[in-house]
């Protein structure tokens, strides 16, 4: 068990059983993506970990690029959506796999897919490492997903608790 802040949380999944993930993810795109180079986009803070682990075992020609787009304070999603920042390249006739840490309400990505149309991407695919289908409102289909999750915080690989937990190899979930 570890303590962060006030609150606690119990291990949930291990460094081995996210590299597995990341592992059929990333072959699942090279298999939609075969002869294009596609632009993968992080979204951060949480998804550092995700991109550099994900990337790593995606063996075609990528470029890899982040956007920051927050949504997040607490433990509970605030629905209002930031702005974006960080776009600083020509989009157009690309294709573009979003890479997240987790979607939840999928505020995020629906904001993010409306940004993408803009820019006229050729495809926009989505992969997150976690999904939460219980809390997501959105009718966006996610086309890489790592773990079906219960509809409980969690922190470490990237995700934080006020700031607290990004950097722990595997992933924690609030105690009850
Ligand atoms: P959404 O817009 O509600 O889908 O929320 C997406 C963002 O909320 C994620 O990228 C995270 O930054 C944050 N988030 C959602 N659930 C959790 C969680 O369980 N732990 C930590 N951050 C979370
Ligand atoms: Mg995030």
């Amino acid at each position: 068990m570890i303590q962060l802040h006030d609150k606690q949380f119990v291990p949930f999944i291990t460094a081995a059983e996210i590299d597995a993930a990341l592992l059929r993810m990333a072959k699942q795109t090279e298999a939609d993506l075969t002869g294009e180079v596609p632009v993968f986009i992080g979204v951060l803070n949480g998804s550092f970990m995700v991109v550099a682990d994900f990337a790593k075992h995606y063996t075609g020609p990528c470029e890899v690029s982040f956007v920051k787009m927050a949504s997040y304070e607490g433990t509970e999603s605030t629905g209002s959506v930031k702005e974006l920042i960080g776009l600083s390249q020509n989009l157009e006739g690309r294709s573009v796999v979003v890479i997240e840490d987790i979607v939840d309400t999928g505020h995020t990505i629906e904001a993010l897919k409306k940004i993408f149309e803009v820019h006229k991407v050729k495809q926009l695919k989505i992969a997150t490492l976690f999904f939460k289908p219980l809390a997501y409102t959105k009718d966006i289909a996610l086309d890489y997903i790592g773990f079906e999750i219960p509809d409980k915080f969690i922190v470490g690989y990237g995700l934080d608790y006020n700031g607290l937990g990004r950097n722990l190899p595997q992933v924690y979930q609030l105690k009850e």
